[in-house]
């Protein structure tokens, strides 16, 4: 029996009670869009911080969550590329209730959704699109880095160039290590020691300890003159400082994943903002990421972030949003199962 039409929902500004279920009623589809029947959803930190902070939610009761693993259920006028029963991922748009994650059926975009082996399971592949889809747009929009495209050999040819993560077992950190390897950069990062096992699995070189009072001396160090390319999947805390710092080239760029001060630049590093917007707003770059997702995923060559299964479904939400604000996540996903929801 297919689950019922109900949503975590946000019912006051800066809500500090629970999120409840509400009923909703089954959405009607625009152009180029697709009803996903979800079977696991993944958090974000922007989620907590949407509620917490107040922004991006326009009207009440309101629904967020970016990431979304189920199949098609129903398809809008025009969608040729997916078949009703598909296994998709898709990184929600959130521009309307609907669009968003947290909820038992959500409004996809078929720009933004790709077909999802069954080699991975329904809460891997519910890791990887939002953080995935950042670490791709950042690399190419403010790197400067070519990701190859298929039918392009994957990993590329090595480049014999250094190419430093800052937080390397983050969600998106975890993605970029991926991608810069598949690019053909040498990947240096950045975790804590009981990560370092793990960011060197997602084919990082080395890993460095970013509590070490040393640490940008050693990266400059195993780097050599080169290291012109950082992207700081943190941006804050000091990352900023110890990304330029750690940049041993005449020049370079510094990606950065929440807004940079002006003065974070220096004369030779400049630091960029880049986030998952970048693949919206260069319809090229977006094409090439989702492109290079669908290549990874049918390889199978992407690795999800570790699974860390939330018991209660949608409403074990309430308690994972706590754990993102008390920053308890490391190195792991959090991930609700539809299944696991009292209805
Ligand atoms: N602009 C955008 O579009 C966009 C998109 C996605 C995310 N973001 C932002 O990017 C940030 C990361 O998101 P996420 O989902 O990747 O986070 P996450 O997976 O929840 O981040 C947790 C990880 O951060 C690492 N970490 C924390 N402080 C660190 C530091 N000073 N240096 C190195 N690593 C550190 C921890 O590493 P250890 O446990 O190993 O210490 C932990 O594994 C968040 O602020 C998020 O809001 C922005």
């Amino acid at each position: 029996m297919s689950p019922p039409f109900k949503a975590l929902s946000i019912t006051e500004h800066k809500q500090k009670t629970p999120l409840t279920l509400i009923d909703f009623e089954e959405p009607s589809l625009a152009e180029g869009e697709i009803l996903i029947e979800n079977a696991a959803v993944a958090q974000n930190p922007v989620d907590w911080k949407q509620i917490d902070y107040d922004f991006n939610i326009p009207s009440l009761p309101w629904v967020v969550g970016g990431d979304v693993a189920g199949t098609v259920y129903k398809l809008g006028p025009g969608v040729t590329g997916f078949k009703v029963g598909d296994r998709v991922i898709s990184f929600a748009e959130r521009k309307t209730a609907r669009h968003s994650a947290f909820q038992t059926y959500t409004v996809g975009s078929v720009d933004r959704t790709v077909n999802l082996p069954t080699s991975y399971t329904f809460e891997e592949g519910s890791t990887i699109p939002l953080a995935y889809v950042t670490a791709g747009a950042g690399l190419e929009a403010a790197l400067g880095v070519v990701l190859p495209a298929p039918p392009a050999a994957l990993p590329a040819p090595s480049k014999g160039e250094p190419f430093l993560v800052w937080g390397g077992s983050s969600s998106v950190g975890a993605f970029v290590v991926q991608l810069a390897k598949a690019a053909g950069y040498t990947v240096l990062a950045t975790a804590s020691p009981k990560n370092h096992a793990y960011v060197l699995s997602l084919g990082a070189s080395a890993v460095f300890d970013y509590h070490d009072a040393d640490v940008v001396s050693k990266i400059r160090a195993a780097a050599g003159p080169n290291l012109s390319l950082v992207y700081d999947s943190i941006s804050e805390n000091g990352s900023i400082e110890a990304s330029v710092a750690s940049v041993t080239a005449p020049s370079g760029k510094v990606a950065a994943i929440l807004p940079p001060k002006p003065e974070q630049s220096t004369e030779t590093v400049k630091v960029v903002q880049t986030g998952a917007i970048r693949a919206t707003e260069n319809a090229e770059i977006g094409s090439r990421v989702y492109g290079i997702l669908s290549a990874l995923l049918e390889t199978h060559t992407l690795i999800p972030n570790p699974v860390k299964l939330i018991p209660g479904g949608l409403l074990g939400i309430n308690e994972g949003l706590q754990l993102g604000r008390e920053h308890k996540v490391s190195g792991e996903k959090l991930v609700y199962r539809i299944a696991d929801t009292k209805f």
